[in-house]
């Protein structure tokens, strides 16, 4: 297990709570209803966060839109790519933006409103108490899924089952993306090894994170599905995330048979 010398729940500024410094990153692809919302409820709930927008080229203007928020509000930042890459992609693109700057607790957070920016203080305060990576959580008690078709509801239970089962480990909801990282683990994980395109990017994130020796903790969240725009859920984004969640799994069993770690 690596060890992490740091002070305890602070970015080491002087005593102020790491969450003083957060950076939330909205990935977008086609999002123009959403985006104004989001980034407005962000700002309501906690008025310091700054916001990156990596929007990939979404041909219905969201980037331009994203452009004039940026505009109107310093705390608001674009990062425009060419092609749609995968949420992976977008984030890791996001993450280095953020450790080339000096934000202490970087956020994921959907555009389409599922996460509620309402409840973003309480992931903060999980992070400021000490945790280095915080999961919003829709399966731990307290969590919910709201309107929801009942067969994303189970695609999800069951990735997640399939997950703790895979790879050992007793996260309830491993495959969703509301959650707040403490800077010094994604400066610490190897990003550019990462290869996961689709959603299995948050199973494979959370797993390096559990293997590098970072605490992860739940706090429980209500995800609503989003009323605006299309999910960019896809078959082929389920085969990758079942595909690579073995690979994981049967290589972490070999690693600990042969004793190498
Ligand atoms: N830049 C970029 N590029 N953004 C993308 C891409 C992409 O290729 N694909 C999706 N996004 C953005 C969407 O615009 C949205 O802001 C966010 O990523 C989530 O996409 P959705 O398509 O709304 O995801 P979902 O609601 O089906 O899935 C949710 O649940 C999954 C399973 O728990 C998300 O929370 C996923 O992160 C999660 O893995
Ligand atoms: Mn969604």
């Amino acid at each position: 297990m690596a060890e992490h010398d740091r002070p305890r729940g602070t970015d080491g500024a002087a005593g102020s709570p790491a969450s003083a410094s957060v950076l939330v990153i909205i990935p977008t692809f086609n999002e123009l209803e959403n985006l104004a919302k989001i980034v407005g409820r962000v700002h309501e709930s906690v008025a310091h966060a700054h916001v990156l927008v990596v929007d990939d080229g979404s041909p219905d203007g969201t980037g331009q839109l994203a452009d004039e928020l940026s505009a109107a509000d310093d705390r608001v930042h674009v990062m425009h790519r060419t092609e749609k890459s995968g949420l992976g992609a977008a984030y890791i693109a996001g993450f280095r933006w953020a450790l080339e700057r000096s934000y202490a607790v970087i956020v994921e957070m959907d555009a389409d409103g599922s996460h509620a920016p309402e409840q973003l203080p309480s992931l903060l305060a999980r992070v400021d108490a000490g945790a280095d990576l915080v999961l919003g959580s829709r399966y731990v008690p307290g969590g919910k899924v709201v309107n929801w078709p009942r067969h994303r509801e189970w695609l999800s239970r069951g990735g997640n089952l399939y997950s703790r089962l895979a790879l050992g480990v007793g996260l309830k909801d491993i495959t969703g993306g509301y959650r707040a990282y403490r800077r010094q683990v994604l400066s610490d994980l190897d990003l550019e090894t990462i290869a996961s395109q689709g959603y299995c990017f948050q199973v494979d994130l959370a797993w390096r994170t559990i293997q590098q020796g970072f605490t992860v903790e739940e706090v429980p969240i209500t995800f609503t599905e989003r009323e605006l725009g299309e999910s960019k859920m896809s078959g082929n984004i389920v085969r990758e995330a079942l595909l690579m969640v073995t690979k994981w799994g049967v290589r972490n069993r070999v690693q600990r048979l042969t004793g190498r770690r």
